[in-house]
């Protein structure tokens, strides 16, 4: 039988309810942890999909400050709509796809006559696509034709006009066309498509492959061939710029190669916006680790890219990461430069070339102090260490801030700049 409540002694019967008191403090304080993580994520995610609303609020082309000329050769220029039954009866035929991304698929088209090469975008409805309308100037021949398009098209049109001189003309992948219809039986909705010149050596993170396997070159040497090239960008970047306009997406895929593989486009123009863009100050933007000054970020995102590509092109990469932080190389001074006052890309270009490969350096860069005891950090070898901090550090992903926080905290300690030599 049993035992009754009563018969239980005193002592047991207070230790089974300061237990059981105890249980319910560290159930109720669990369920509150709970509760406020499930109110982060809710604020999250209700934040997350109204900044996604501010992303794409469309950038209005027409009320920019153009200068007079630009505007002349806007509007006497022929702006490249064809129709779909144009580019379908001119002998296109696809060969393969380049790319697919949120926006949609990118595909390379020959011509069979001629054997033209042409890259096409296809736009699908994805909510992350801003629309601009359509210029007044087309004349709409068919009422299924919508009256808004991509932004790319509208950026496409307004970034050729400014950068339509001599010195940066050939530095963009122009717009060749723009139609409106389905491409093939396999799409199930009529869409939008782009339609640029393709570039067969693909982009500058290819050409850096390439690089590596074929040529074996200093970072030095590369430095002295390649140069020329990112300061053509920042010339693209510095027109852009002026006219109140930033690109927004510059990195390795968005920049393509010439035949001649010194020469270098920006490509790519589906994220262009306005300088006082609201995107610029959402939570999105700022925790993706990109600053509110869209230019400064444009030339920093430049900058980067352009290091990524002399350490993943140049013969000795390890040689790369000792040089980067170490800040003795004109190279590696200008990078850090920058870095301590940002400036204008028309100002980066006047640094760059007070920085050719060669020149003396006159300060050294931030090899550092340790940055203390880091978990993480005492267990990796230091060039581990050091290999991952510079991954980051020129890394022109959006990431999130907390993976960011969590890789400098737990490997490299708060100040990744101290990851030291
Ligand atoms: N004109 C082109 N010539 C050669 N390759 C291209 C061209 N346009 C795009 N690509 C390739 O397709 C990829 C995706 O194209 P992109 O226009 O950047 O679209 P997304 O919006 O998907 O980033 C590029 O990184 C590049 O490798
Ligand atoms: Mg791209």
């Amino acid at each position: 039988m049993l035992p009754s409540f009563k018969s239980v002694p005193r002592q047991i019967r207070s230790n089974h309810l300061r237990t059981s008191r105890k249980q319910w403090h560290v159930r109720s304080i669990v369920l509150a942890l709970l509760g406020l993580l499930m109110c982060q994520g809710l604020i999250d995610s209700v934040q997350n999909r109204n900044n996604k609303v501010t992303k794409v609020i469309p950038t209005d082309f027409d009320a920019l400050d153009l200068p007079p000329t630009d505007a002349q050769e806007r509007s006497g220029r022929q702006i490249p709509l064809f129709s779909l039954e144009s580019f379908s009866n001119s002998s296109y035929q696809y060969q393969h796809g380049l790319g697919a991304g949120k926006e949609g698929s990118v595909d390379l088209y020959k011509n069979r006559e001629s054997g033209e090469a042409v890259v096409v975008k296809r736009y699908g409805d994805s909510p992350e696509i801003s629309w601009t309308q359509l210029p007044s100037r087309i004349d709409v021949l068919s009422d299924s034709i919508p009256k808004q398009w991509p932004n790319e098209a509208s950026a496409g049109l307004v970034i050729e006009a400014i950068c339509g001189t001599e010195a940066t003309r050939d530095r963009i992948v122009p717009l060749r066309g723009m139609f409106f219809g389905r491409l093939d039986g396999r799409q199930q909705s009529p869409a939008w498509h782009l339609i640029t010149p393709f570039m067969p050596h693909g982009s500058v993170g290819k050409l850096a492959k390439d690089l590596r396997r074929e040529r074996g070159l200093s970072i030095q040497d590369l430095d002295i061939q390649f140069r020329p090239a990112f300061e053509g960008l920042l010339a693209v970047l510095a027109r852009i710029h002026a006219q109140g306009l930033c690109h927004d997406d510059v990195k390795a895929g968005n920049v393509l190669v010439h035949d001649n593989v010194t020469h270098w486009s920006l490509s790519d123009f589906g994220q262009v916006r306005g300088v006082a863009h609201p995107y610029h100050s959402t939570w999105l933007w700022i925790h993706a680790q990109q600053w509110t000054n869209c230019k400064f970020n444009d030339v920093r995102r430049a900058l980067k890219m352009y290091m990524d590509f002399l350490r993943k092109a140049c013969d000795n990469p390890d040689h790369f990461d000792e040089e980067f932080y170490a800040g003795r190389t004109a190279w590696s001074r200008l990078y850090w430069e920058y870095f301590q006052s940002p400036i204008s890309a028309q100002f980066v270009m006047d640094l760059s070339r007070s920085h050719m490969p060669g020149s003396l350096p006159s300060m050294l860069g931030p090899a550092g102090q340790p940055p203390g005891r880091v978990p993480l950090r005492a267990m990796l070898p230091k060039s581990t260490v050091r290999r991952l901090a510079i991954d980051l550090e020129l890394s022109t992903r959006l990431r999130g801030s907390r993976e960011h926080r969590w890789v400098k905290s737990a490997f490299f300690g708060w100040d990744i700049e101290m990851v030291a030599t």
